[in-house]
């Protein structure tokens, strides 16, 4: 007799196609001809699958049911394929290149892109309120996807616009700029999936701060590679940041520094796991994986 694959011996890949999967029935037909294409165009165009992966990572880390974890995985997928449409139009980064691929309103037009940004906003929640949950739990899951959210556009506020307040000093906005923008919905993914997989209030603590030290890696290493990657490789354009005026960590503590602070938050998120066993190995590797990516 075969053994079955225990949910933790997933590979990653294995895991997308899980979401994969589920974002395809969620979408299946769900909007008009034009809007379902302009979403399909956005959402299957070869993304990392970072978030709901660590969603999914979090719920088993605690021992939880990975089915009850899809619906939250394929929210904050949408949630942040709405972010980059609407991040990359002319009013906000003004690129024509994401994934590889002409950006959403290049490939169909700008009001296309707003309107298939707002319509992922709105069906993440829809898909979110499908969970197998207890009610109590989805009130909370549907509390926090919405206050996360919120977080990421303030970040994208002060990265657009600045207006941070007078006292801060410039490291202190790129924190408070960084963590808000990226770091807020990887924050969302992890703990959504460790509340989902029922995870303890002492559990909850070292994931929240694993999330938080990942977070503000996962864009420290983003502006690291605005400056040292090709646009070829990383499928978007690159080397454009400190054109647009954007506060980032090369450009206020260098290559060298920049790669020091991404060591120290990968360091300060395998710390926060230390009192986790080994169903939290993935959680670790997928750590290292992030601070090391290439694109
Ligand atoms: C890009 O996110 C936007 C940032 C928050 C830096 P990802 O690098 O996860 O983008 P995809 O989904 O893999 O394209
Ligand atoms: C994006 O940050 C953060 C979002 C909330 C979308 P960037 O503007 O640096 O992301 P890229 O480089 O365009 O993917
Ligand atoms: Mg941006
Ligand atoms: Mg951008
Ligand atoms: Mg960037």
């Amino acid at each position: 007799m075969e053994a079955e694959t225990q949910p933790n011996q997933l590979t990653d890949a294995e895991l997308i196609e899980r979401v994969d999967d589920a974002l395809r029935l969620f979408l299946d037909r769900r909007f008009v001809s034009s809007l379902n294409d302009a979403i399909e165009y956005s959402v299957f165009s070869g993304g990392k699958r970072v978030r709901p992966v660590l969603c999914l990572r979090s719920c088993l880390a605690v021992g939880g049911d990975l089915e009850k974890a899809l619906p939250a995985a394929v929210a904050i997928e949408l949630i942040h394929t709405f972010s980059l449409v609407h991040d990359d139009l002319p009013g906000m980064d003004d690129d024509d290149l994401r994934r590889g691929r002409p950006t959403l309103h290049k490939h169909t037009n700008e009001a296309m892109a707003i309107l298939a940004g707002d319509a992922m906003l709105t069906y993440a929640f829809q898909v979110l309120a499908s969970s197998q949950v207890e009610s109590d739990t989805l009130v909370k899951l549907i509390g926090w996807l919405s206050a996360f959210t919120n977080t990421m556009i303030i970040g994208q506020v002060y990265d657009t616009m600045g207006g941070y307040s007078e006292e801060m000093d410039p490291i202190e906005q790129l924190r408070e700029t960084h963590s808000s923008k990226t770091g807020a919905l990887l924050h969302a993914s992890i703990v959504m999936g460790a509340y989902v997989g029922g995870a303890t209030d002492d559990q909850h603590t070292p994931l929240a701060q694993y999330a938080d030290a990942i977070g503000l890696m996962f864009q420290a290493v983003d502006d690291l590679l605005d400056v040292t990657q090709s646009t070829e490789k990383m499928g978007k354009a690159t080397g454009k940041d400190a054109g647009q005026g954007k506060l980032t960590y090369p450009g206020l503590l260098g290559i060298d520094g920049t790669r020091a602070e991404i060591d120290k938050l990968l360091s300060r998120a395998l710390e926060a796991l230390s009192g986790f066993d080994a169903k939290a190995d993935p959680l670790r590797e997928m750590a290292q994986r992030l601070a090391t990516r290439q694109h």
